[in-house]
């Protein structure tokens, strides 16, 4: 890419979690309609075995809800009202379920029938207590949707994150063609040299690890791999990742990485 025509990809981290309630099809739809490329979600999994886009493993934050997610039903889940904690809650009566409990499924189910393209991160939790499960089940949903062989003609492009090796390992077992991004809160050994797990084709780290670790996403980059950058709100962060010509910004603030972007 020359300095010219340099623009990062915009993902709105948990469907833009600043402003509206995060993880909800309403802040989904608004960040999309403000321009975001893409979408950042969670998955994990319900007791029942259904892949809910929920961040925390309690419901506690994010919920009127107690407890674990992974010892709840979906229709239990349902029952709860996942907007009102939220200070942005109910900001804009027009957009859709800004508190009902968002499964991959009416994730998907919305963004295909919307007749937009988007690209979409999703991120397994916790590949060691659910087991194989949530990448298998991700993976069988996917292939229901058409999804699971990305063609450049599908209107939802899926690419799968993780902080765990493992789970990439899975993925890539299960279904090679989805594109992987390996996230990082640390460099683990051979990284700092540019080489990623299961051959994920690009790193996610956090976007103080590149402040700590200056030569980082140069050494990746040389590896031949893209660089998405994790939770990029502060002007400072933002002149930073663009320094460094980050693919993806991943950000709880996409209307304000657009408007610094339409600037440049
Ligand atoms: O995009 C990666 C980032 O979401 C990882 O952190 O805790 O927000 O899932 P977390
Ligand atoms: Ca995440």
């Amino acid at each position: 890419m020359s300095a010219d025509t340099y623009r990062p990809l915009v993902f709105a981290h948990r469907g833009g979690a600043d402003a509206l309630p995060e993880h909800t099809l309403g802040a989904y739809l608004r960040a999309l309609d403000e321009g975001a490329d893409g979408l950042e979600c969670d998955v994990r999994l319900t007791r029942d075995g259904h892949l809910v886009c929920v961040h925390d493993g309690r419901l506690d934050r994010t919920s009127n809800g107690h407890g674990r997610v992974s010892n709840k039903t979906l229709a239990e889940l349902d029952a709860l009202n996942f907007g009102s904690w939220h200070p942005g809650y109910p900001a804009d009566e027009e957009l859709p379920d800004l508190s009902r409990l968002l499964t991959l499924e009416r994730l998907l189910d919305a963004l295909l029938s919307s007749g937009r393209r988007v690209r979409l991160l999703i991120e397994t939790k916790h590949p060691s207590r659910y087991g194989a499960e949530v990448e298998r089940r991700l993976v069988r949903m996917l292939r229901h949707y058409g999804l699971a062989e990305p063609k450049p003609e599908d209107p939802v492009q899926v690419t799968v994150m993780s902080f765990a090796a493992l789970a990439l390992r899975r993925i890539r077992a299960q279904a090679p063609a989805l594109p992987r991004v390996y996230l990082m809160e640390f460099v683990p050994p051979g990284v700092g040299r540019g080489r990623l797990p299961f051959g994920a084709g690009a790193a996610g780290p956090g976007v103080d690890l590149i402040r700590a670790r200056p030569g980082l996403l140069p050494a990746i980059r040389a590896a031949g791999h893209q660089t998405y950058v994790w939770t990029v709100n502060q002007p400072a962060d933002l002149d930073l990742v663009l320094a460094h010509r980050v693919d993806g910004v991943i950000t709880d603030r996409p209307r304000f990485v657009l408007d610094r972007l339409e600037e440049m």
